[in-house]
């Protein structure tokens, strides 16, 4: 009975982190909010930006997932004069989109 219970919450964790990850894709590419494409490589993607650094073995480059939300949410804070927009300082992006970004983030 408890196997089946491990089993179906595991199934259903599991269902639920990748509909987040695929959420967070979305976010990421799409230019009207994350947009990351525009400075970022990603993924080999087509048309990406290389302003920025490639954003790739993210979990094993940022293991503190809270400095890479960080870094999204207000990356002024680690270079104030970054061309990189503070996308949660300024609104652009709610706590839980980005939280969904950085698990898209951690499959790269
Ligand atoms: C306008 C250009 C621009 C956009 C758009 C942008 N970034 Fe950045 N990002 C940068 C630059 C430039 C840096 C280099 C660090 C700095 O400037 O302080 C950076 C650094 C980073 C880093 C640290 C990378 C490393 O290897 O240390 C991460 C993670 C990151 N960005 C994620 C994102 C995500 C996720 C998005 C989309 C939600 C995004 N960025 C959108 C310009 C951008």
């Amino acid at each position: 009975m408890l196997i089946v219970l491990l089993l179906c919450t595991n199934v259903w964790a599991g269902g639920v982190l990748e509909q987040r990850v695929a959420a967070g894709k979305r976010l990421t590419l799409d230019r009207k909010m994350g947009n990351c494409l525009a400075c970022h490589a990603i993924d080999n993607g087509p048309f990406s930006g290389n302003t920025a650094p490639p954003l790739f073995s993210m979990k094993s480059r940022f293991p503190d997932k809270k400095k890479l939300v960080a870094q999204i949410s207000n990356p002024l804070a680690n270079n104030r004069d970054t061309i990189m927009p503070p996308f949660g300082l300024h609104g652009i992006l709610t706590e839980d989109q980005i939280h969904k970004i950085v698990e898209y983030l951690y499959t790269l």
